[in-house]
C-alpha cells in the first residue's frame, strides 16, 4: 500500500499557499511535532524505526536551515512522557538515537554554532542518553548563535504540576509572598525559563504527518503560537516545506488579543 507516494506532490502543491519572503520577519521561537515516522516507514514496508533514523536526518536538514534562516530557537518534541507507552525495541531505539545524532553532528552545530538544550525529566531517560545530552550541551554551551532545544522524556501537564509544586515549597519556606505570584513566576518555572523571556513562548507551532492535536506539547507556552499542519510526515518534511510554513506564518494577522487601527494594514 503505497499510497503515500502518487499523493505527496499533489498534497504538496495544494499546502502551497503562500510564497516565502526572507525580507520578512522569520519567527523567533518555532516548534515542532515531528510526527509521521512510523507511518513513513510502514508505507515503505520496513520496521518502524527505519522511520525515526530517517527523522533524525530530518532533524539535521532543519536545524541547519532554521539556522541559516535566522531563527533564535528551534524546539523539538523529541520524546514525550506517554512515549514510553510504546514497545521497548521501539524505546531503546528511541534512547539510542540522541547518542548517535550527538555523536556525529556535534562538530557541525558548533561549526553552525548552534547551542544544544536539551528539556524534559532528563533523571528518567537511561544513562547512557543523559550522558550523551549532558554531553552535547557542555559541548556546545559557548556558542552564541540558534538553540536547538530538544523535549525529551517532556510533558507539559508535568511541566506545569512541576512548577506549580516548586512555587508552593518557595510559598511554604516564606521565600515568596502569594500575592506576588504572577504570570511570569509561573514561566520562570517552567521548562523553557532557561530562555530569556522574550524567547521562551514558540511564535510558530508545526506538526506534521496530518494530524490536528498539540498532544501535551508546551501548553502554556502556546497561547499565541500560530499553528502550521502539514500532511507530511516529518522523514518528508524538508527545507521547503519549513519556509511555506514560515511564509504562512507571515501573512497571518497577529494580534494578541487587540485590534488594528484603522487604516492599518
Ligand atoms: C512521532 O512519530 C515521532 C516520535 C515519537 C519520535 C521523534 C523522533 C525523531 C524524529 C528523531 C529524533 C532525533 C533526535 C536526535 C532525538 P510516530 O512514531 O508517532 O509516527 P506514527 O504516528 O506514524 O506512528
Amino acid at each position: 500500500m503505497l499510497r503515500f507516494f502518487p499523493e505527496k506532490k499533489k498534497y504538496l502543491e495544494e499546502e502551497k499557499l503562500h510564497e516565502f519572503h526572507p525580507e520578512l520577519p522569520v519567527p523567533e521561537h518555532i516548534a515542532i511535532i515531528m510526527d509521521g515516522n512510523g507511518r513513513w516507514a510502514q508505507n515503505r514496508r520496513l520496521p518502524r524505526v527505519a522511520g525515526h533514523k530517517e527523522g533524525m536526518e530530518t532533524v539535521k536538514k532543519i536545524t541547519k536551515h532554521a539556522s541559516k534562516l535566522g531563527v533564535k530557537v528551534l524546539t523539538l518534541y523529541a520524546f514525550s512522557t506517554e512515549n514510553w507507552k510504546r514497545p521497548t525495541e521501539e524505546v531503546d531505539f528511541l534512547m539510542q538515537l540522541p547518542v548517535d545524532f550527538f555523536d556525529k553532528f556535534v562538530p557541525e552545530l558548533i561549526k553552525e554554532n548552534v547551542k544544544v538544550h536539551v528539556m524534559g525529566y532528563k533523571e528518567h531517560l537511561p544513562a547512557h542518553t543523559q550522558k550523551a545530552v549532558e554531553r552535547a550541551m557542555e559541548q556546545t554551551k559557548m556558542n552564541t548563535g540558534m538553540i536547538l532545544n530538544f523535549a525529551l522524556n517532556y510533558g507539559s501537564r508535568a511541566e506545569i504540576v512541576t512548577a506549580v509544586q516548586e512555587i508552593a515549597n518557595e510559598v511554604k519556606s516564606n521565600q515568596l509572598p502569594v500575592e506576588t505570584i504572577d504570570e511570569e513566576v509561573l514561566a520562570n518555572h517552567l521548562m523553557t525559563g532557561f530562555l530569556p523571556p522574550q524567547l521562551r513562548d514558540p511564535a510558530l507551532v508545526i506538526r506534521t504527518s496530518g494530524e490536528e492535536r498539540i498532544s501535551n506539547f508546551l501548553l502554556w507556552q502556546i497561547a499565541y503560537a500560530e499553528f502550521f499542519f502539514t500532511r507530511a510526515f516529518w522523514p518528508d518534511f524538508d527545507e521547503k516545506l519549513l519556509e511555506e510554513s514560515i511564509a504562512t506564518y507571515q501573512q497571518r494577522d497577529r494580534r494578541f488579543g487587540s485590534v488594528k487601527e484603522e487604516g492599518e494594514k
